[in-house]
């Protein structure tokens, strides 16, 4: 089952679209810890934003059918640059370094969470966030501070369960309830909510068709 919510929204070839471009080279291109040094703008990105250790790396693999693209670990802060991956060319994937807890230092975050901030704010070809939750933890105050953010500066964002292997079936149709009802009054966010788990690859069909439709043709 890849839907655990049961919606049955897309066709075949919708997801013979997703799977397809998904499918193809995914490269890395650059890691920047500076918004000096940032790729050429050129294609259309996609960026991973959530808590340290809420499984973005995890994610970007489970969506790119591989398993060690972006590094990931047990201990939160692994990503501690903002990763570019070109997908074929025609869509950019931006693995970020995750915000709130870290086991590094402070100073060495609070330099982090400025750049992703200044990176969310001021990249034009920033044409979608996927902000990660963690099913089992929910919508915390740090990803409230990163919504109010997205909606002050119009970037369009997709809230994603992630990690739902870890959760009942009515855990999780409480938890979407929820969210769904706080997303109402975010301008800036999708209505839906995608869930997943790159562990059991559930939810990553679905959520390669959603990113599909912003790739170049
Ligand atoms: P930072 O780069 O530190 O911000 O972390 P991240 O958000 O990139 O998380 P990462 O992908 O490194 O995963 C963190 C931990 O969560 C690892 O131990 C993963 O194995 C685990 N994890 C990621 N996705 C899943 C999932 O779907 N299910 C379960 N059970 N564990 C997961
Ligand atoms: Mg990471």
């Amino acid at each position: 089952m890849d839907n655990p919510t049961g919606r049955n929204e897309y066709t075949e070839s919708q997801f013979e679209h997703g799977r397809r471009l998904f499918a193809r080279e995914c490269r890395f291109i650059l890691g920047v810890a500076d918004l000096g040094q940032l790729p050429p703008a050129d294609l259309p990105e996609v960026a991973f934003a959530g808590r340290s250790n809420v499984g973005k790396s995890s994610l970007l693999n489970a969506l790119t059918g591989r398993k060690t693209l972006a590094r990931t670990s047990n201990t939160p802060g692994r990503t501690r640059q903002l990763n570019f991956f070109s997908l074929d060319e025609r869509l950019i994937l931006v693995d970020l370094p995750g915000y709130g807890y870290a086991r590094v230092s402070k100073t060495e975050v609070a330099a982090w969470t400025r750049t992703l901030k200044a990176y969310l704010r001021g990249r034009a070809p920033l044409r979608q966030v996927c902000l990660l939750v963690d099913s089992r933890h929910g919508i915390k105050p740090v990803d409230r501070e990163m919504m109010d953010l997205l909606d002050e500066a119009a970037v369009i964002y997709l809230v994603v369960l992630t990690k739902i292997d870890k959760l009942g079936h009515d855990e999780l149709d409480a938890r979407c309830a929820a969210l769904a009802d706080e997303l109402k009054s975010r301008p800036a966010a999708h209505p839906e909510i995608a869930v997943t788990s790159a562990e059991k690859r559930l939810g990553i069909a679905d959520l390669r068709v959603r990113l599909a439709v912003l790739a170049i043709p």
